[in-house]
């Protein structure tokens, strides 16, 4: 176990005329050797050299031959320090987890907060459309999508930490409007920042090689939407399905297989319904109507059952393809009438291996945004450890869990201590995710999970 020692102590001890000796080679950021394991410093001057050289921590393995010794050849207090050390470095991760488990749940009842505010909104939106035949309020829509982009944009993916709804389906169009809201504009956002990078980089190249433009690496900014387009796409996303106000509830929510003619209707919510609302109430935005029209879209030309098909996947916008991604992982994980909800575990992996490898190089990029936000194990799963347990996700980044029953799957009334799954070492490799076991659904999932998780 190579413990690192900050060089000053090193100093100190061989100063006072004790030895030092690390035990392991100890090389510089560019690999070169500074201290070979089995020399024995005595010189003070060695170390100072080293010091003005840069290095301010030298490892010190205390299972090998390391160790700093006195000049009564008393080992200088190493074992205990290298204990001390290990426990203090827990410590500190755990407590920083820990602290961090307490920002999502804070961020987790804010963002319920909103998320309920705008679900609220959208069911006056289409209580009115159904008494009016077709009118709605668009500044209420403005208004709920300003502050979800707001939120967004200040607290980052904050909605991924929401538990979803499992147990009921009445309110699925509202939950849907504002889930795929949140989560296409926060996949839009990451996917402009890269796509953005990809392209300065692009054209940083260009200029470097073109003698005739006199322009810096740094004055190329390349931004593929404004910000007021970037809401326009969010107000987009909200009203993706606006169409199924239209259609009837029987329809929409049918329990049996639906009939071949029903199918038709409900593919008209997009392209006839949809657009046919936002015409009517004077709705021409470009950005607002291709996600509503194109959300079913191919993204690929072998991709079946899409609609409407008088555009080539190459044509369809990349905030339209987003809306399609976040529509599909909504819907696949949320219950509906006349099917479960499926695991987020499951649907991510799904949803990936549809369309990676495509030919569209656009996708692959909006691919990329989407898995990094939704996460491979997204917030709010369900994973089983390599050692039986099985643990919650808080938090996709990491991911950071928490287990939640013990080895033989008994269910945990103690709250248990959150932990990193990326930094698990190989000593406690039954703490690492067994990727051989289905996930749970989400109702095997709810019917485990202790209070305080449920809580927000
Ligand atoms: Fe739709
Ligand atoms: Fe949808």
């Amino acid at each position: 176990m190579k413990t690192p020692i900050k060089i000053d102590e090193l100093i100190e001890v061989v100063r006072k005329g004790g030895v030092v000796q690390t035990g392991v080679d100890v090389y510089n950021k560019r690999g070169i050797l500074l201290i070979e394991k089995d020399v024995s410093i005595r010189s003070v001057n060695i170390l100072l050299t080293l010091k003005q050289n840069g290095l301010f921590d030298v490892p010190i393995d205390y299972k090998k031959a390391g160790g700093m010794w006195d000049r009564n050849g008393l080992l200088v207090e190493t074992r205990k320090r290298a204990s001390d050390q290990v426990r203090t470095n827990k410590e500190t991760a755990l407590s920083e987890l820990k602290k961090k488990v307490e920002e999502v749940m804070e961020l987790k009842a804010e963002a319920k907060a909103l998320h309920q505010r705008a679900k609220e909104n959208i069911k006056k939106v289409i209580k009115e459309i159904k008494r009016s035949g077709g009118k709605f309020d668009q500044n209420i829509i403005e208004g709920i999508v300003d502050e979800l982009f707001i939120f967004l944009t200040r607290k980052g993916n904050a909605f991924s930490y929401l538990t979803k709804e499992i147990f009921t389906y009445d309110e699925f169009l509202y939950n849907h409007s504002v889930n795929v809201c949140t989560l296409g504009t926060a996949v839009l956002l990451r996917f402009c920042e890269e796509f953005g990078e990809m392209i300065n980089k692009q054209l940083n190249q260009l200029y470097r090689h073109d003698t005739r433009l006199s322009v810096s690496e740094n004055m190329t900014s390349y931004i593929l939407y404004y910000p007021e387009e970037l809401k326009e796409i969010s107000v987009g996303m909200f009203l993706h399905d606006i169409g199924k106000v239209l259609i009837s509830e029987q329809v929409l929510n049918k329990k049996e297989k639906i009939t071949n003619d029903e199918l038709q209707l409900l593919n008209t919510h997009s392209y006839e319904l949809g657009a046919k609302l936002l015409e009517k109430n004077g709705i021409y935005n470009a950005f607002i109507s291709n996600v509503v029209k194109y959300h079913h879209s191919a993204l690929y030309s072998a991709e079946t059952k899409t609609y409407p098909t008088d555009r080539l996947p190459i044509e369809i916008p990349p905030y339209v393809k987003i809306c399609k991604l976040a529509d599909l992982y909504d819907s696949m994980t949320s219950k509906r009438s006349y099917k479960e909800a499926e695991n987020p575990v499951t649907v991510v992996t799904e949803i990936f291996r549809k369309y990676a490898g495509k030919e569209d190089i656009v996708l692959q990029i909006i691919l990329h945004a989407f898995v990094s936000i939704v996460g491979i194990y997204p917030s709010g799963s369900v994973v089983y450890l390599q050692n039986g347990q099985l643990a919650y996700v808080v938090d996709s980044v990491g991911p950071i869990c928490i287990p939640i029953t013990d080895r033989y799957g008994n269910a945990v009334s103690r709250p248990q201590d959150p932990f990193d799954i990326s930094s698990i070492d190989e000593g406690n490799a039954g703490f690492k995710i067994d990727r051989r076991k289905t996930p749970l659904s989400p109702k095997e999932t709810s019917d485990l999970l202790p209070d305080y998780l449920k809580a927000v």
